[in-house]
Formats: structure tokens, C-alpha cells, sequence
């Protein structure tokens, strides 16, 4: 009885809007944030070069004399970005179905309707979850160690430090997660809709279906590539990469010591 007179007397209060606003807003910002993130990594496909001048630019290099680079601008960086993660998450949690009678009233929901765009939202949650955990390691160890990116020490950071399992799962949950936030983002907002809202929804679907390929692809090329100096700079972890290593690098197996004295004998 007192519940329902305090309600009854209530205005509607618009914060539950506020807060979806302020949630598109930060799903805006870190999945455009996400699409030049993976580009910026994507640039050790093109090479060892490559990646050291992109991540010398992340740390404003080119504002030296020296050209040595100033790691706390991405400190910086990664404070925004997890502020901003944290912030998106806790406003995610609020549409989380937290009760099992919840969880079956949207399985059942989406058995019935079988609509995709209520399947994709069920991606959501799930990609929302794992990332709480995956991406929160990944922020806190780029926020501790921002001057540990280039070539080797990423590479090594993978292979050596065992980051590659954690980087597969959580590529593949935020490029699901961010297309299809930015899709659901435009579907909410109206974005991009024309005339024909149909036919402009089917044409973003497939827009955002073809992203999610071009990113994972990217993603999981950038990954192979990082394996593959990983394992080459096995013996060599913590060396920092230099502008003369411009050697090829061959997949090899470490060369077992030989011991000096077994050929001559032979011979
Ligand atoms: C400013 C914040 C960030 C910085 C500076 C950053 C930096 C990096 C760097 C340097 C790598 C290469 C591997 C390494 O050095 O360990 C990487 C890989 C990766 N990052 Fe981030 N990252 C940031 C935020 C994020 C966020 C918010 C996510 C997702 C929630 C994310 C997901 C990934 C994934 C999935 C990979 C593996 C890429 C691949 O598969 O090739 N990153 N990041």
C-alpha cells in the first residue's frame, strides 16, 4: 500500500532515458574507438616498421627531438578509454536479465519471435559479460605498462606472456559487440533510415555484417602475425624492438645448443 501511494504521487522521472542516452553515447564513442583501435594494431600485418611508427605516433614522438616517445600520453589514453568502459558496462547491467525467471522470459520471447535483432541483442549481453572480465585485463595492463608497446614486447606479450588466448575471446566479443551496438545505435536513433526504412535497415545489416568480417579478419591476421615474431623472440623476451631490425623473420624452431665437441669426433 505505501509503495504504490508514493509511486502514484511521483512525476515520471527521466532518468531511466538519461541513462540510455548517456549508454548509446559511450557505445558510440568506444566502438568508433574500437574500429581505429584494431586498424592502429592491424599495421603489424604491414610489418615490424610499420607498427613501431604507429605506436611512436600513439606516444607523440614526433613532439621530441630525440624521437623517443612520451608513454604517458597513452596512459592517458587508457584512462579515458576504461573511464568510459567502466561508465558503458555499469549502464549495460541495468538491461542484464538478472533473475533465471528473466533469463527464461527472453529465451522464450526469442524462441517465439525468432526476430534477429532480438537474437543480436541476446549477443550483447553475453559479448558484455565476457568483455567485463577479458577487456578489464587487457585496460589495466595497457594503463601499467604503456610504454611496452612495440613489435617485440607486444609480440612476446602474446606468445611468452600467454595473452593470445585472451585476445582471440575478446576480439571476437568486441567486434560482435560493436557492430552490432552501432547497428542497434542507428536502428534506435533513426540513423542513416531514408526513405524506405525497411530497405535501409536490410542495407545496414548487411553493412554490418561485412564490417564484422573485415574486422575480425584484421584482427585475427594481426594476431598470427604477433605469434609469429612471439615465437621467433622466444629467447630474446623484453628486447625492445629497434629501427635496424629489419631481418625477415623466419617461423624457426630455437636452435638446440649443440654440443661443441660431438661433430668433430665424427669427423
Ligand atoms: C586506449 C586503450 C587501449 C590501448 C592503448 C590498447 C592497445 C593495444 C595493443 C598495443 C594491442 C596489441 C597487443 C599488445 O601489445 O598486447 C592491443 C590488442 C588488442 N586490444 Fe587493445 N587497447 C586498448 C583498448 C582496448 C579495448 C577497450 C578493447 C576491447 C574491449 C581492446 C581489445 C583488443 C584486442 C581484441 C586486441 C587483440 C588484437 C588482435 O587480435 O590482433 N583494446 N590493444
Amino acid at each position: 500500500m505505501d509503495s504504490y501511494i508514493i509511486e502514484s504521487n511521483k512525476k515520471k522521472s527521466r532518468m531511466p532515458a538519461r541513462l540510455d542516452f548517456a549508454q548509446s553515447g559511450t557505445g558510440l564513442i568506444l566502438g568508433l574507438f574500437m574500429w581505429v583501435h584494431m586498424l592502429l594494431v592491424g599495421s603489424i600485418i604491414l610489418g615490424k616498421g610499420s607498427f613501431n611508427f604507429v605506436a611512436k605516433t600513439m606516444e607523440l614522438a614526433f613532439l621530441s627531438d630525440t624521437g623517443h616517445g612520451f608513454p604517458i600520453a597513452v596512459f592517458f589514453a587508457v584512462l579515458i578509454v576504461f573511464t568510459l568502459f567502466i561508465i558503458h558496462a555499469l549502464l549495460g547491467v541495468r538491461k542484464f536479465p538478472i533473475s533465471w525467471k528473466q533469463h527464461r522470459i527472453m529465451r522464450d520471447q526469442m524462441q517465439m519471435m525468432n526476430h534477429t535483432d532480438t537474437n543480436l541483442w541476446y549477443i550483447q549481453v553475453v559479448t558484455g559479460f565476457i568483455m567485463f572480465f577479458a577487456g578489464s585485463v587487457h585496460l589495466y595492463i595497457m594503463l601499467t605498462n604503456p610504454g611496452s608497446i612495440d613489435p617485440y614486447l607486444s609480440a612476446d606479450r602474446i606468445v611468452s606472456g600467454n595473452m593470445w588466448p585472451l585476445y582471440l575471446i575478446l576480439l571476437i566479443c568486441v567486434e560482435l559487440h560493436g557492430t552490432i551496438g552501432l547497428y542497434r545505435l542507428c536502428m534506435k536513433w533513426g540513423w542513416f533510415s531514408g526513405q524506405d526504412a525497411r530497405k535501409s535497415r536490410k542495407k545496414l545489416k548487411a553493412l554490418k555484417n561485412k564490417l564484422t568480417i573485415f574486422f575480425l579478419t584484421v584482427g585475427i591476421l594481426a594476431l598470427l602475425v604477433f605469434i609469429v615474431i612471439g615465437i621467433n623472440h622466444r629467447d630474446r623476451v623484453g628486447e625492445r624492438y629497434t629501427k635496424h631490425d629489419t631481418a625477415v623473420e623466419q617461423v624457426q624452431e630455437p636452435k638446440e645448443a649443440q654440443p661443441a665437441d660431438v661433430t668433430h669426433d665424427k669427423g
